[in-house]
């Protein structure tokens, strides 16, 4: 069965949401490297090979289905960086985005009975849940120990095991 039009075109702009996911991710890292945080740019590296991850796998799922694959433009990512918990709050607006948008898939999925998407979809909808409670996590520890001094040295020191 081919995938229907407008799943196959919102599909396609999902593939685009996850690789300027990459990109946001990215241009995080690299403000944490600029701040001598090293563990707080290693998490931000790992999410955007996790988004580079999730974009290739709509990819791979579209060519799979005989559906026709765009590569679009990707934005250049802008977030404000006036404060660490700001960063991992813009990163949680950014990931409940993204839900919604994964909850839409799901909901043509279902409206146009395409059993296989909605089969590939849960896996995004359960992903969904863990970003957003991985990045919720970050947030509290930040509101525990501040933006600054020892506890932020160690919080560095944790994600950098990620
Ligand atoms: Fe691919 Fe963070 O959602």
């Amino acid at each position: 069965m081919k995938i229907n039009d407008k799943l196959s075109k919102e599909l396609n702009e999902q593939i685009t949401k996850e690789f300027y996911s990459e990109y946001l991710y990215l241009a995080m890292a690299v403000h944490f490297e600029d701040l001598n945080l090293e563990g707080f740019a290693n998490w931000m590296y790992k999410q955007a090979t996790e988004e580079h991850e999730h974009g290739m796998k709509i990819l791979k799922y579209l060519v799979e289905r005989g559906s026709s694959v765009k590569i679009d433009k990707i934005d250049e990512p802008k977030f404000d960086k006036s404060s660490i918990k700001g960063i991992f709050e813009q990163a949680l607006k950014h990931e409940q985005f993204v839900t919604k948008s994964i909850d839409n898939l799901m909901d043509i999925a279902i409206e146009t009975n395409d059993h296989p998407t909605k089969n590939f979809l849960i896996w995004f909808v359960d992903e969904q849940v863990e970003e957003e409670s991985s990045v919720e996590k970050i947030i509290n520890y930040l509101d525990m120990i501040g933006d600054k001094g020892n506890g932020l040295f160690m919080l560095d020191r944790e994600l950098s095991k990620r």
